[in-house]
């Protein structure tokens, strides 16, 4: 991933991200990171960028000529237009799921503004997003540019080791880490929770959902009102599908529970959920069944939602592509009417997100609008 930074302040942004585990990923070659005066694109014999704003008032305003040519000195450079983000206190507040979405970028140009702002045209120009860092207001972008680069950089891979894998975060579950410890097992007299030390991986997963469910409650019950259980009830004959399925969960939830529908006994038990539950449904579009719609039907109906969020995964046959497109769309129509009907609100369907990029793509769209559809 290469971060393309625009700034009057160079040396700000590349003291401060060249060192620790930032600084080794470009060594590594895993990011890179170019950054570019502003001011060596000014038209003005004394290196002038900023001016009286119109209208009158405080400060001064920077201009747009310089601005538009940085820019379009990186994008020559690149050989093409990139995502371009301006860092300002109007923009999106940065979040989890913007961060990772973010990290699918091959190329990200950071601007950063200072002074009263930038001239609103070139703005209208160049830039494709509006980010903040938060709800404060800083003296330039440069900071908020770093924290931008930072928290993406953790989703690039190569980037973290395996052990430092941001594969599982809290905060993708809308949730704070449960709390952390090491040796030694008593330190002033306060023990390491028993449970840590019983080996039992289940009842420490647990201990550690508790905690982090009891601590976001505590600390931020305002993620919490937005915190979903995630359950995956699916149908999967195929092996890759199931993988597939694995692979879904594992970049959604930390805590979610699998169901297959494909024994009895899942479809004989009561399956309800609430307005805090979140459904995978995932099945084939075809079945080996003279009544495919019936049968897929069937597998559901034990299920029953209470305005239930929920999106589908209907898997198609690879190799009878056109076929198989048809038979999904059908499939994907009823099923949800069918869903609907016993109180799932399906936000989202996906036919066989068969790349990792797809996959996420529609994870991350999928994050956004639980989020979105449980505060409304
Ligand atoms: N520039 C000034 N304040 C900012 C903020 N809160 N976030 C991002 N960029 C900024």
């Amino acid at each position: 991933m290469n971060f393309h930074v625009l700034t009057l302040f160079p040396e700000m942004i590349e003291q401060g991200l060249h060192t620790s585990i930032l600084g080794k990923a470009m060594e590594k070659g895993c990011i890179t990171l170019e950054t570019t005066n502003i001011r060596d694109f000014s038209a003005n014999k004394y290196n002038r960028v900023d001016d009286y704003p119109y209208g009158g008032g405080a400060g001064m305003v920077m201009e747009a000529e310089p601005v538009y040519r940085a820019c379009k000195s990186v994008e020559e450079k690149i050989g093409k237009s990139a995502r371009t983000v301006y860092l300002t206190p109007q923009g999106r507040v940065l979040n989890q799921t913007m961060v990772e979405e973010l990290a699918m970028e091959e190329d990200l140009i950071l601007l950063c503004g200072h002074y009263e702002g930038i001239d609103e045209r070139v703005l209208e120009e160049v830039v494709t997003d509006y980010i903040s860092i938060g709800d404060y207001v800083l003296t330039g972008g440069e900071l908020g540019a770093m924290v931008l680069i930072d928290a993406v950089s953790r989703f690039v891979p190569g980037v973290l080791s395996n052990e430092e894998s941001s594969q599982f975060e809290s905060l993708q579950d809308n949730l704070l880490e449960y709390p952390h410890y090491t040796r030694p097992e008593e330190w002033h007299g306060k023990k390491v929770p028993p449970v840590l030390l019983s080996g039992d991986h289940k009842k420490i997963e647990a201990w550690r959902y508790e905690k982090s469910v009891e601590r976001t409650k505590e600390r931020r019950p305002d993620l919490l009102k937005n915190a979903v259980f995630v359950t995956c009830a699916f149908y999967a004959p195929e092996t890759s599908w199931k993988e597939i399925l694995l692979q879904t969960m594992e970049e959604m939830t930390r805590y979610g529970t699998f169901l297959d529908v494909g024994r009895k006994k899942i479809r004989k038990q009561y399956n309800n959920f609430g307005s805090r539950d979140f459904l995978l449904f995932a099945v084939p579009a075809d079945l080996p069944d003279d009544s495919p719609l019936a049968a897929h039907e069937e597998f559901f109906q034990s299920f029953h939602g209470k305005n239930t969020p929920a999106a589908l995964i209907v898997y198609g046959d690879s190799e009878n592509k056109d076929q198989s497109a048809s038979q999904q769309k059908l499939l994907t129509e009823r099923l949800t009417t069918a869903l609907q009907d016993k109180g799932f609100r399906i936000l989202d369907t996906c036919l066989t997100p068969e790349s990792p990029r797809e996959r996420l793509q529609f994870l991350l769209r999928l994050r956004e609008k639980i989020y979105q559809g449980i505060r409304s």
